[in-house]
């Protein structure tokens, strides 16, 4: 069994490539995988390849690692642990880590953009899947003349390996942030988010500050291999849903084998906006016994009465299901827009009377259970 290294992983096309792969630019390595198999040469050097694949078109790095059969990673002593790290970095004192890459994750047709971004924090910003670093955009807040800006989060969306499988990254999933007049319907750049712009602008080797990392709610409970995971995300929101299913699908970890089901509802607007879309196929296709996947894509999908097809309408869908899956002890988690939350709340609490049970009940159940996770924002 080999590890593979930060410099023979798959590294990211620039934001604004497309998707297809030109072989040609790509530097062989030879990595070996837990089932013994060669891999084919999937990996490229950004360093001394940058200048070529700049003005190349490549795949971007989730979809070539979709090529990696599961690899087996050096286990971190994180994996010990019993409680996930925490706050090790805070707003006075945050970790300067270093840009690895910045990629545009959706199509053309995508209304708005999304980016993939692998920060290298040299391993000193360790996490566990499901938590949230914080940046800290350069410049001064205009609310606090002389002072930073605030901490803004972002879900990280690799595993505590990183993409890189060396326990040295972190990824995160970015939605610029933009502005439009409501009058004139024109973007107005002056007003458009000062964090989201600042990472998704980022350029390899850039420094970035951050903090943390934080959050408790969406960690990933592994004392039952076996268990039901139910993940309903709308946009960015898929983030900490990608570090489990690569935790689960991806890599080989001798202290998790994962044997349960995971089941993800994405929420986005259209195919082109499909976010980690190849990594998740390839789970689907891999893993057909514990890996189910659906997709509302609200602008070219309708639900049942005609409206946008929204996360909800899935749920309500397969709610016979889920309902049972609950009973039986699966964890429920959603992330990404707040606004769903109410219209989730209300498709539940619809399946619940047709079943002839309580919603507000379960739902107060499945929280002391410690089944029911949101981070919403
Ligand atoms: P800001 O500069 O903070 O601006 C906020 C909004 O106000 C923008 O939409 C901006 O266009 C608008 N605005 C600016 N000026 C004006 C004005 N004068 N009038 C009206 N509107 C104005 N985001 C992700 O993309 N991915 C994630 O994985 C993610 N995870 C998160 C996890 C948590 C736990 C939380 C709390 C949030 C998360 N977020 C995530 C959201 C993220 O933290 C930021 O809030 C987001 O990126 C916007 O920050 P910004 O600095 O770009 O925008
Ligand atoms: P739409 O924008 O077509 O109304 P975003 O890209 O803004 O993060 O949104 C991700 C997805 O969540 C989009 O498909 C968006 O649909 C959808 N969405 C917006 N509002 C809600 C809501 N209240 N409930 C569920 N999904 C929503």
């Amino acid at each position: 069994m080999a590890h593979l290294a930060l410099s023979q992983v798959p590294v990211a096309a620039p934001v604004g490539s497309d998707v297809s792969l030109k072989k040609s630019v790509f530097k062989r390595h030879a990595i070996s995988f837990v089932d013994g198999s060669r891999a084919p040469s999937i990996a490229l050097d950004l360093k001394t390849k940058s200048s070529k694949l700049r003005n190349r078109h490549i795949v971007c790095l989730s979809v070539q690692q979709v090529g990696i059969p599961k690899l087996a990673v050096s286990p971190l002593g994180l994996e010990d642990a019993k409680e996930p790290p925490l706050n090790l970095y805070k707003p006075k004192e945050p970790y300067t880590a270093t840009i690895v890459s910045v990629e545009r994750l959706v199509g053309p047709k995508s209304p708005g953009e999304t980016c993939h971004i692998v920060i290298d924090h040299g391993g000193k910003v360790p996490y566990w899947e499901g938590q949230s670093y914080g940046v800290i955009p350069p410049g001064e807040n205009p609310k606090k003349p002389g002072s930073p800006h605030n901490v803004r989060l972002y879900s990280i969306a690799s595993t505590r390996y990183g993409d890189s499988f060396d326990g040295k990254t972190a990824s995160l999933c970015v939605r610029r942030a933009v502005y439009y007049d409501p009058e004139t319907g024109k973007e107005d750049p002056s007003k458009n988010g000062i964090c989201s712009n600042y990472l998704c602008n980022s350029k390899p080797g850039d420094k970035v500050k951050i903090t943390g990392p934080s959050g408790k709610v969406m960690l990933l409970p592994e004392d039952d291999p076996n268990a039901t995971y139910i993940m309903i995300a709308t946009g960015t929101g898929v983030a900490p849903f990608r570090g489990y299913l690569r935790r689960m699908f991806m890599e080989s970890v001798p202290t998790f084998k994962f044997g349960g089901l995971a089941w993800l509802f994405l929420g986005v607007a259209n195919t082109d906006s499909l976010l980690y879309d190849d990594e998740f196929t390839k789970y689907l296709r891999d893993y057909p016994d514990n890996f189910r996947y659906d997709r509302a894509l609200s602008r070219e999908q309708k639900n049942k009465s005609g409206g946008k097809m929204y996360v909800q309408d899935k749920i309500e869908e397969y709610s016979d299901e889920i309902f049972k899956l609950l009973d039986g002890g699966a964890h429920i988690y959603f992330c990404g827009l707040k606004g769903m939350m109410p219209g989730i709340q209300e498709t539940l609490k619809k399946v619940a009377m047709q079943r002839g049970e309580n919603w507000e009940a379960k739902h107060a159940q499945l929280k002391k259970n410690k089944q029911w996770h949101v981070e919403v924002y």
